[in-house]
């Protein structure tokens, strides 16, 4: 939900820190602050507004070898300048950053207050600084593990001293935070883009974890005091692929991405030949993948549709029962599991709060969990039993795209590795492997027509709300699309299976609402047909996503946007692509802040 940096060196810290925000400010971005430890004691400067401002107003004298910055995205008290990080202590002392919610922070608070700290914000983040404070007998370390065995919720904190201005500590329960090793110093973040800038040598936290930075290394402990000793691993995203690379939004390179995520994605598990697939991280044995009764897919957002289109692959071709849950829901319905599911949790951060939690729910039942991430290292990736990476790469645009494609690229892959234990014939696997094998080109394909996506922006330009239908494996893309077009357009768009329309949203079809309809050749066309014509009979105006060659649906539809043809659980690798293209021209088209659409933050890490 926010970003927190830290930064420890020889020189002075200030430019690093600034840069290191812009790089999280995906994670939130409604305010911002700083703190250093100059000469003269701490300077503290803090903005309403993106980090431009913090860099921009920030003071001629800013300068220190430590410090600690924050991006926000508000849970406690509105974005304010009182309100944004870092938050003090009552003397000014010391100075914290945080990620996360402290649930027991009334109950601290009024403990605080009443020993006479005097607090000026409203956030649940201001206790840390005095709570440390209060423990504080001169060790930093010391006084911010008493300070965290008193606390009850979710951090990534980075603190800093005035009393101890050599050390930087950092801790991180529920909340993401990696560790950067450079030469001439260390840095804290709470995620690797912000430190690939300097370096690609990083230590990755778990929960329970805190650590002493200095400049000659860190020492880490538990909450309990235990020594830790920790590892450095190499990551190879660098700079180059964080930046745009050309496109006037991360959101659009990442779309165009798309062809090479799936090649990512496949990479060493499409055995052509064979017809077969190889998933490393999938550690069950094939006895133990038969005995499989049914999979419980759950996630939030872009995450969940992707698991509809799997619990569609996995049904159609494993012959697997598979119910599909919201996070948020089954965290707290006590849901019923049976020892021989499996759950599969699927995630692109591998951070959300929800989804993490849905997991934890999973594996105090004894359930086996898989998890689909982006992220290497996330905590999802690293608490579930085994799991499959999806080697998306950093996804910046906060609307989720590359990562959905490969989240089904995955999921398809999983399809064939059960499917081959069941009933799926060995032509079977190899024709779906092959057609697995052809997407990234029949991507290409759609993604050389994007102006024409562009064109049919244009029927959104004024419009306040539209409706996206399909049926089968395109009534998830028709969830997603909606989504991405709500996401960054701020359009109200829905998403129904076709023939649900007509059981309340056609009441809402005049001429001034577009309907996208995704109408590929497959089993149910025709039908599909008649809905878009009871649209057009109430003057609806029809985007349709089409198969390449499809003559007959120029005959219904306003607009037509083709994508080549393929296997039906591949098409939404392809049908996905004109929605998304859709969605970002239409908020360019109204101004919106594409990577940056307001309200939204990258990954929800907190509930
Ligand atoms: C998708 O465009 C949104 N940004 C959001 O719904 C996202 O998919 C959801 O928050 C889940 O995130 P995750 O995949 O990182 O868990």
């Amino acid at each position: 939900m926010c970003g927190i940096i830290g930064c420890l060196g020889t020189g002075d810290v200030t430019q690093m820190l600034i840069e290191g925000l812009k790089r999280l400010e995906y994670r939130g971005y409604d305010s911002a602050g700083m703190a250093v430890i100059a000469q003269d004691g701490m300077k503290v400067h803090k903005v309403v507004g993106r980090v431009a401002e913090l860099e921009r107003t920030l003071p001629e004298d800013f300068c220190g070898p430590v410090g600690v910055a924050h991006t926000r995205w508000a849970t406690h008290g509105a974005p304010s300048v009182v309100n944004a990080h870092p938050h003090l202590d009552s003397k000014g002392q010391l100075a914290v950053v945080h990620n996360g919610i402290i649930e027991n922070h009334r109950t601290l608070r009024s403990v605080l207050e009443s020993r006479g700290c005097v607090f000026r914000s409203e956030t649940d983040s201001e206790v840390l600084a005095h709570l440390i404070a209060h423990y504080y007998q001169g060790d930093l370390l010391a006084a911010v593990r008493q300070a965290l065995r008193d606390v009850r919720g979710t951090y990534g904190i980075a603190v800093i001293s005035t009393l101890e201005p050599d050390v930087l500590v950092a801790a991180r329960n529920g909340s993401p935070l990696i560790v950067g090793v450079r030469d001439g110093g260390l840095l804290v973040a709470s995620d690797a883009s912000a430190l690939v800038a300097h370096t690609r040598d990083v230590i990755y936290f778990e929960d329970g974890e805190i650590a002493a930075l200095r400049a000659d290394g860190l020492r880490t402990v538990t909450l309990e005091d235990l020594e830790v000793s920790k590892t450095v691993e190499r990551i190879d995203w660098d700079m180059d692929r964080l930046e745009r690379g050309g496109f006037d939004h991360f959101m659009l390179k990442e779309i165009h991405e798309q062809p090479e995520v799936i090649r990512n994605a496949t990479r060493g598990r499409l055995l052509v030949e064979a017809g077969e697939v190889k998933l490393g991280g999938i550690t069950l044995s094939n006895r133990e993948l038969k005995k499989i009764r049914r999979i419980v897919i759950t996630a939030c957002g872009t995450s969940w549709h992707a698991a509809l289109v799997g619990e569609y692959m996995l049904e159609s071709y494993a012959h697997v029962p598979v119910e599909v849950e919201y996070a948020s829901e089954f965290r707290y319905r006590r849901p019923l599991l049976e020892p021989d599911d499996l759950v599969i949790v699927i995630s692109q951060s591998g951070e959300t709060a929800d989804t993490l939690a849905a997991l934890r729910e999973a594996k105090e039942r004894g359930v086996v969990t898989v998890g689909i991430c982006n992220v290497v290292g996330s905590t999802i990736a690293r608490e579930t039993d085994m799991g499959i990476y999806t080697h998306a790469g950093p996804e910046i645009g906060v609307a989720s795209t590359k990562a959905f494609t490969a989240q089904l690229t995955v999921l398809a892959l999983l399809t064939l590795r059960l499917g081959r234990l069941h009933y799926m014939t060995p032509e079977t696997s190899r024709e779906i492997v092959r057609a697995m094998a052809e997407l990234p080109v029949k991507v290409e394909r759609v993604l050389e027509h994007a102006e024409e996506a562009r064109a049919a922006a244009e029927l959104f330009a004024v419009t306040q709300n539209c409706l996206y239908l399909g049926r089968g494996f395109n009534f998830p893309v028709a969830l997603e699309g909606a989504l991405k077009m709500k996401e960054i357009s701020y359009i109200h768009a829905e998403g129904y299976p076709a023939a649900e329309m007509k059981h309340g949203p056609i009441a809402l079809v005049d001429k001034n609402m577009p309907v996208v309809v995704i109408a590929t050749r497959d089993r149910v066309y025709d039908k599909i047909l008649s809905n878009i014509e009871e649209v057009k009979a109430r003057g609806g105006r029809i985007i349709a996503v089409a198969t390449e060659g499809d003559r007959e649906i120029r005959r219904h539809a306003d607009c037509v946007l083709y994508v080549p043809e393929t296997l039906d659980l591949l098409t939404p690798l392809l049908t996905v692509v004109p929605l998304q293209l859709l969605a970002y021209y239409a908020a360019v088209a109204r101004g919106c802040d594409v990577d940056r659409p307001r309200n939204l933050a990258k990954s929800v890490t907190v509930e």
